[in-house]
């Protein structure tokens, strides 16, 4: 780290500024409900170095939801759920992409332009979930359950889309499920996702991967019913990945985006966002009307891209995801057809 400041250091003038600041009131304007003035002179020279960065290499940032407010309104040029910015990477023009996001998502960026160049900020950025699982695993499941299709959630190395039959995310994996042609449906690595679609398409023998996310399966059905019961009135979002009695004490659960599009429609006075820390703050400035409230858990693999790092990552060019192209291959295969059956299904 010590020498990723000093290669800044030489190259941008990153003194906090309250003038600097000031002069980007337009995007303080954003974030002004969580972040600080003094915190905002602190990002202030980041944001404008990286923005002007990203103009010269011709690169666009994409950002998941749950990335900190100074990256989510600060510098991404889209944000969203999986879904979204797998979407959003396949189509994208710029020669650079900078994935503001865990290994996994740079990863798909990849495999969908693989033409271009995809920069991870931090490689040790990765997930509970997709470390929970191998190629091997997939043939384990294969051997148990012959014939029936795999269904591997986007949260998984290139190696373990490439051995599936289709991908999903949370947003889709519903009815991914209720569409394959198959009684028995196995599902990867995230028992809790492939319990509550279990719960939601009943026609189906969902089996699963014992994987989690270590973000939801901290929650408890406890916590939210004395939440509940402390606080009353305040609407309860859970994501699915969340233990299925968590969603089920839940007034609504959905992907990254399906949670901001329900707050965002419905307007509660109270929510309670049962998912990243970072969900309620990148929404808060646009719902004013909606106090977030309760808990949340910070996923530690996505707050290790910080605002330093995706700088030190433009200026030098590193952090360059590289991916096997017959692995590759065999991966964009999984992937895309989770997208054209999202676009046939209308999702
Ligand atoms: P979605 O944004 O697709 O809901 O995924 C949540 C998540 O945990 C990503 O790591
Ligand atoms: Fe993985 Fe969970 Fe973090 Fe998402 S929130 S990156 S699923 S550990």
């Amino acid at each position: 780290m010590t020498d990723v400041r000093s290669v800044l250091k030489d190259a941008y003038d990153l003194t906090p500024s309250a003038e600097l600041a000031a002069s980007m009131s337009d995007i303080y304007a954003r974030m002004d409900r969580v972040v600080t003035p003094p915190d905002f002179a602190i990002y202030a020279p980041y944001i404008k170095a990286i923005n002007e960065l990203k103009a010269k290499r011709n690169a666009v940032i994409l950002a998941h939801n749950y990335m900190t407010p100074e990256i989510y309104h600060g510098i991404a040029d889209v944000v969203g759920d999986s879904l979204q910015l797998a979407i959003e990477a396949a189509k994208v023009e710029a020669d650079v992409i900078v994935q503001c996001g865990v290994h996994f998502m740079a990863e798909t960026s990849k495999i969908l332009s693989p033409s271009k160049t995809v920069l991870m900020p931090d490689m040790e950025a990765g997930c509970s979930l997709a470390e929970s699982i191998t190629a091997a695993g997939i043939e384990e499941m294969r051997a148990k359950y012959p014939g029936a299709p795999v269904v591997t959630y986007v949260n998984t190395t290139a190696e373990v889309k490439a051995a599936s039959d289709i991908c999903c995310t949370s947003s889709n994996a519903a009815q991914i499920v209720a569409a394959l042609d198959s009684d028995t449906i196995i599902m990867t690595p995230d028992q809790y996702l492939a319990q509550n679609i279990a719960n939601q398409v009943p026609e189906k023998n969902v089996v699963w991967w014992e994987g989690s996310c270590i973000v939801h399966e901290q929650y408890t059905a406890q916590d939210i019913n004395d939440f509940r019961e402390w606080n009353p009135g305040t609407r309860i979002i859970a994501h699915p990945e969340c233990p299925p009695d968590v969603v089920e004490a839940s007034d609504f659960s959905g992907s990254t985006s399906g949670i901001i599009d329900y707050v965002t429609r419905e307007r509660p006075e109270k929510a309670m966002l049962v998912t990243e820390c970072s969900m309620a703050s990148n929404i808060a400035d646009n719902l004013p009307d909606v106090d977030f409230v309760g808990p949340c858990n910070m996923c530690p693999y996505m707050k290790k891209i910080t605002l330093e790092k995706v700088l030190y990552s433009l200026h030098t060019m590193t952090g360059q995801i590289e991916v096997d192209p017959a692995v590759a291959d065999k991966a964009r295969e999984a992937v895309q057809r989770m997208i054209d059956l999202s676009k046939k299904l209308g999702l």
